[in-house]
């Protein structure tokens, strides 16, 4: 049966007209649909979820909302629309006319970096494949599926571009996207990050707020490129990737919300009076964000790096708001970088700033991701009590760059081998830990009640209120 293609994939790329990209995505799409009954979300194919649908990329048509079963969700293509005068941003080729096509010296780099990033996507949706069966409420669940089926749809453009610009191989890579599997032994997800499973809704947020985010920095350098159509492709994701990040930012503000509600009515702050009443406190909720802050620090490669050097210069991946910075070409100037002395601190080397663009992209997102610190600390001091929740420096657990496999503790002081062991373990979270909190993962599916460990939303989706019925089990 010919597949009806404006209605079944909602797409402003012109797919009824595109013979060649037909046949390569009606090849691929039956395979993803398995690849989402086998990976995507556990037991709830056939519930009704009141989902966002984008349909096209202006303000009124890229939210519609309505229940839908997640496998007849309209996974479709979009592409930020084309701005005929667009000229590269940064680099050797700046102010030349960007790509519609993928030039052939750039072709390998481009590859990796959209399969790279096309990978990301289904993993998150690997990770999260449980989570639903654990759902703290029918508004939470409905976010979580929100988020997955984006991934899914995140996926999709990948895929589009691998099918659309880089022909046999990049159907090839296409299928690859489908027969990796986050925490594969033999075949597993490009990223480390990408292979741990998440398995309790804390976890979940912090995902969505530090891992996500990384993902909007990578998404925002992507959406620079002179190759026009990935530009315009995450340009577009960017829009989705803001709600994934309000998922965790609102997630755990609610986390510390209900924590607080605790705290007053006991009028204690002892960890072991929080978790009687079902709450999570907030050293352990510090020393999440300990270890999912320093793990997605890693995530943007090494401080000084000759790749991110020739993809500045190539015009393949700039920075995240390129036009915010004064220099475009950053031919001949420097960046102090801080690395080790060796004696316990810090000096400073002078590289390329060519060299510096991880480190750079690093340093925006940690400002960002110290946002919803503030917002959180804020809560915590209205409510009266002395706690700070602090994002650990830049130098703590990192595996990657000049500061890896260093004994640093999170506020950035090197520690001796041992005491740093004694260190590791107070301030990363525990057996205990992640015991007590897997003890809180129940469902709570009535529609607007919530688990005890997390308040309710100030709003719901879409003008609806907290007690809407975001999912209708079957
Ligand atoms: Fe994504
Ligand atoms: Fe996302």
């Amino acid at each position: 049966m010919a597949i009806d293609y404006q209605q079944k994939i909602p797409n402003n790329v012109d797919l009824g007209n595109d013979r060649r990209l037909q046949r390569a995505l009606e090849h691929w799409q039956p395979r993803y649909l398995d690849w989402w009954q086998q990976m995507g979300p556990a037991d709830f194919q056939c519930a009704d979820v009141y989902l966002r649908t984008a349909t096209s990329v202006d303000a009124k048509g890229w939210a519609q909302f309505g229940h839908v079963q997640m496998p007849e969700y309209r996974w479709g293509i979009f592409l930020a629309e084309r701005d005929a005068n667009r000229t590269v941003g940064f680099g050797d080729e700046f102010g030349k006319s960007v790509w519609q096509e993928v030039p052939g010296e750039h072709r390998a780099v481009l590859r990796r970096l959209i399969v790279t990033q096309g990978d990301t996507e289904p993993a998150s949706v690997e990770q999260q494949r449980l989570l639903g069966l654990t759902c703290p409420s029918l508004y939470d669940l409905r976010n979580l599926f929100q988020v997955n089926v984006e991934e899914g749809r995140h996926l999709w453009a990948m895929v589009y571009l691998l099918h659309a610009y880089f022909g046999r191989d990049g159907r090839e890579e296409a299928e690859e996207l489908l027969h990796r599997h986050s925490g594969d032994a033999d075949n597993p997800r490009i990223l480390g990050t990408f292979n741990e499973p998440i398995e309790d809704w804390l976890s979940f947020f912090m995902f969505t707020y530090f891992t996500d985010r990384d993902g909007k920095y990578q998404l925002k350098s992507l959406a620079e490129s002179a190759f026009d159509p990935l530009a315009r492709t995450c340009q577009f994701m960017l829009t989705e990737e803001a709600h994934h990040m309000f998922v965790g930012e609102t997630g755990v503000g609610r986390i510390v919300k209900r924590c607080l509600e605790v705290m007053k009515g006991s009028k204690s702050d002892d960890p072991e009076v929080i978790r009687k009443a079902g709450a999570i406190d907030l050293p352990l909720l510090q020393r999440y964000i300990n270890f999912w802050f320093s793990s997605c620090l890693d995530l943007f490669g090494a401080d000084s790096s000759s790749n991110a050097a020739s993809y500045f210069a190539a015009g393949v991946k700039g920075r995240p708001d390129e036009a915010m910075f004064a220099d475009h070409i950053c031919k001949d100037s420097q960046y102090d970088l801080s690395v080790p002395d060796g004696a316990g601190g810090a000096r400073i080397e002078t590289i390329p700033t060519r060299n510096a663009m991880n480190e750079i992209t690093r340093n925006l997102y940690i400002e960002d991701c110290q946002k919803g610190v503030t917002r959180w600390n804020r809560l915590i001091k209205k409510a009266g009590f002395d706690f700070e929740i602090k994002l650990p420096s830049s130098r703590f657990r990192r595996s990657i760059g000049s500061w890896a496999n260093l004994p640093i503790d999170p506020s950035g002081s090197l520690l001796a081998n041992d005491v740093y062991q004694n260190c590791l373990a107070a301030v990363l979270p525990s057996e205990a830990d992640r015991a007590y909190v897997h003890s809180l993962m129940k469902p709570v599916t009535e529609p607007g009640k919530m688990a005890s460990w997390i308040a309710a939303p100030d709003r719901g989706i879409n003008n609806n209120t907290p007690e809407f019925e975001y999912v209708k089990l079957h």
